[in-house]
């Protein structure tokens, strides 16, 4: 028997119900495969913010860095402006944990419906997104506020290293898929940045001879998302175009609530962080009716992380069942599953 040490830190709203649901998962399926998951749990959340003032301790990050892997459900309160839970938490874990690629797997599965027409179940592909660098940067500041004068300057921050090895993760993963990768670009109007991207993807391509590789603008990507997405195998984007192009092709998929992503540190000096794309769903938080699939999914990834490859398929695989085989489906795929209808169906399918 294995033990993994995992921190569990749940979060807000929905992060509550469906961080338990998926290690409801997790553990079962471990008494088959000969892992045993040890959760710490830690209540970094807005909700900690609004009692101490702080989303999580100064020491937070001492008190995770030894830890096998970080799962995290959501966190996000109405009462505490967004950019308070995502700087105070989420990005600080990704950056100091060298988390610098975010993997975001989309598929559409039989039996789940698609707002998009031309969505069917081949719909298979993976965004890989910038998790460090980017438009995401502290660069920048505010003047005159209050003024007519006033003003606001962000700058992108884009370096050689941080777009070679996002790059060559994106290629490295076609070689274990269909052998196809997409850059997401806006080498058109963003004239400093994006030609630098455009260069490395050239040059690092070059390394990877058996890959077909295009690139194409963001705004005309994200149409041919909607509009074809199953000619796509790996997405690669910065950390901005990654963040919107997922959140787009999640839907495509159904739901956003069925989304997972890992923010990985590929050379394991730390911990890496599994966390669902959706958000803390104020809107449904507390009545029991989350989908819970983002998170299981979740989990999936962090077992095949932690060297779980077949316990993860597995998951992955009831999942697909669930949906191909019952008419069980929470509101959010218009169905009136809760949240533990849906993880019972889960425990029933699984071997
Ligand atoms: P959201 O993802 O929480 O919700 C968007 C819509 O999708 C809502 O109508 C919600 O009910 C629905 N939804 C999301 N997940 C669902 C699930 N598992 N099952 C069923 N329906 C689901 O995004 P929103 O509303 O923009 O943000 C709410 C809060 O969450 C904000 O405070 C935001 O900052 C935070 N947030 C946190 C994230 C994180 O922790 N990584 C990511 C995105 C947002
Ligand atoms: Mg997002």
């Amino acid at each position: 028997m294995t033990t993994h040490r995992i921190a569990l830190i749940p979060g807000d709203g929905i992060g509550q119900e469906v961080t338990p649901a998926a290690c409801a998962i997790l553990d079962t399926v471990g008494k088959r495969h000969g892992y045993e998951l040890t959760y710490d749990t830690f209540d970094w959340s807005c909700a900690r913010y609004r009692n101490v003032g702080a989303m999580m301790p100064g020491d937070g990050l001492d008190q995770i860095r030894h830890h096998d892997a970080i799962f995290l459900g959501a966190v996000g309160d109405p009462a505490v402006p967004d950019h308070v839970s995502l700087w105070g938490l989420l990005i600080p874990i990704r950056r100091q944990f060298q988390q610098y690629v975010n993997l975001r797997p989309i598929r559409v599965f039989d039996g789940v419906p698609s707002p998009v027409r031309a969505a069917t179940s081949e719909v298979d592909f993976v965004v890989v997104r910038e998790n460090v660098e980017g438009e995401y940067s502290e660069i920048g500041g505010r003047m005159n506020r209050g003024f007519p004068s006033e003003m606001a300057v962000q700058e992108a921050v884009f370096t050689r290293a941080g777009v070679t090895r996002i790059v060559d993760y994106a290629f490295t993963l076609a070689q274990g898929r269909r052998q196809h990768v997409t850059s997401a670009t806006k080498s058109n109007g963003i004239v400093h940045t994006m030609p630098f991207w455009d260069e490395v993807v050239a040059e690092r391509a070059g390394g990877f001879p058996d890959i077909a590789w295009t690139q194409e603008h963001i705004d005309a990507l994200c149409a041919k998302v909607v509009l074809d997405p199953a000619r796509f195998d790996v997405f690669v984007a910065s950390n901005l175009f990654g963040d919107i192009l997922s959140d787009l092709a999640a839907a495509v998929a159904g739901s956003i609530g069925m989304a997972p992503a890992a923010n990985l540190n590929p050379e394991r000096d730390f911990p890496s962080m599994f966390e669902p794309v959706h958000g803390s769903a104020p809107d449904i938080a507390g009545q029991g009716v989350a989908n819970p699939v983002g998170a299981v999914w979740t989990g999936a990834m962090m077992l095949r992380h932690l060297g779980h490859t077949e316990a993860a398929d597995e998951i992955e695989q009831a999942i697909a069942s669930v949906f191909a085989k019952t008419n069980l489906r929470t509101r959010d795929l218009g169905g009136t599953a809760t949240t533990a209808q849906f993880v019972d169906a889960l425990l029933d399918i699984l071997p």
